[in-house]
């Protein structure tokens, strides 16, 4: 990693922000546009480190929530083992901005993919997973003389119901194939559980392990993650690292699950007021492209700091419908209004830049390099 910040979140965006920008009030800034909260996030960073460190679970954070590497050295420096990204293209960014150990929690599919992956493994450590006999293949054909084997951990539906083997015979026999294959390296299990279902993923492990041990094979690594059941203890004892992406900036999913309170949201969307066209309603220019479309099992497209039981029910493409409890003639035309988003990690993926904000002050754009990657 190259020059890892040693103190906070502080010291390296005063090191990477252009100047344009700093000391611009909020209310002057051009919307809409995400607002990350630097003392927030870098709170957030050194909690959830220090509770790894204390339960010694390796913090290995998904980088889909800030998508750049700002944040990512920021985790590492204050001691994640490396990052965890989604797709190859995530992760050739991280490794091009300096991270050097990747966890790709991602079935690899595809010649073009597989070569990228080869080349990728001689920048950086990297290790990725697998859930069939198919994805197994591919990787072992395509490490089959790299220098070094790919460290291959086979990927366990926990109770998620996205992918991964259902059970623990399958997932050693998966990794039997892994072991038997030259160029890859068995490195253990992987899962992604749904909230709530960390016992059941201890009750596969448990059993994964017991087969494993039969078989000969070594459980290096069970890798874990969520940021809605991290404060939780329960059924990590088997857990050796934790995948944890939301947490970073936080959201209004979070808040409203009771996982986090609102002074842990690093990130809001500044909106402005472009129409009133009722006493008890404004339209913003921040709809579904600014906001996402991303429900997440919630009413609205994002609830309205400090405005009490505003609601935005409805948004279009560039329209959000911001419905009132009561008649407002307080705020007009051009008044900018702070969104909690429902969801961080697809807001970042919306934007190219992200304004970094220090309570009320402005502090500067930053690109979010990693965002789109979706190859
Ligand atoms: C494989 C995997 N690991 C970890 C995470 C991080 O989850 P969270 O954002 O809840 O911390 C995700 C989120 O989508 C994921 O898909």
């Amino acid at each position: 990693m190259d020059t890892p910040s040693a103190k906070s979140l502080m010291d390296d965006v005063a090191a990477i922000l252009s100047a344009d920008l700093r000391g611009t009030a909020i209310r002057d800034l051009d919307t809409p546009v995400p607002l990350v909260d630097v003392e927030i996030a870098e709170r957030n960073i050194v909690r959830w480190q220090a509770q790894c460190d204390r339960l010694g679970v390796a913090n290995r954070p998904h980088m889909k929530t800030h998508k750049q590497p700002l944040f990512a050295r920021r985790q590492i420096a204050a001691g994640a083992i490396g990052m965890t990204c989604q797709k190859l293209g995530e992760a050739e960014s991280m490794v091009a901005a300096g991270v050097t150990d990747i966890f790709i929690t991602y079935n690899i599919v595809g010649a073009s993919k597989l070569a990228r992956l080869a080349a990728l493994a001689q920048k950086a450590t990297v290790s990725t997973v697998a859930d069939s006999e198919a994805v197994v293949a591919g990787l072992a054909a395509a490490f089959a003389d790299a220098e070094k084997p790919l460290t291959v951990l086979v990927e366990c539906d926990t109770g998620g119901n996205r992918c991964g083997v259902q059970r623990p015979e399958a997932a050693v026999s998966l990794a039997r194939m892994i072991d038997r294959s030259p160029g890859l390296h068995f490195g253990g299990w992987m899962t992604y559980p749904p909230p709530g279902a960390r016992l059941a993923s201890d009750r596969f492990f448990e059993q994964a392990n017991a087969l494993a041990g039969d078989a000969g094979l070594v459980v290096e690594r069970i890798s874990s993650g969520g940021t809605p059941d991290m404060w939780s203890t329960l059924g990590l004892e088997r857990v050796t690292e934790y995948r944890a992406g939301t947490y970073v900036y936080n959201d209004r999913s979070r808040v409203e699950k009771g996982i986090c309170r609102i002074e842990d949201c690093a990130i809001t969307v500044l909106a402005t007021i472009v129409s009133r066209p009722t006493p008890d309603r404004a339209i913003i220019d921040a709809g579904t492209k600014s906001l996402t479309s991303d429900l997440i099992g919630l009413n609205g497209y994002g609830s309205i700091i400090g405005i009490p039981g505003a609601t935005i029910p409805r948004a279009d493409e560039e329209h959000g419908y911001v419905q009132f409890v009561e008649p407002r003639d307080d705020l007009p035309v051009g008044t900018q209004l702070r969104i909690l988003p429902n969801h961080a990690c697809v807001i970042s993926n919306l934007f190219d830049e992200v304004c970094l904000v220090k309570g009320e002050t402005v502090l500067g754009m930053t690109p979010i390099t990693s965002r789109g990657r979706v190859r």
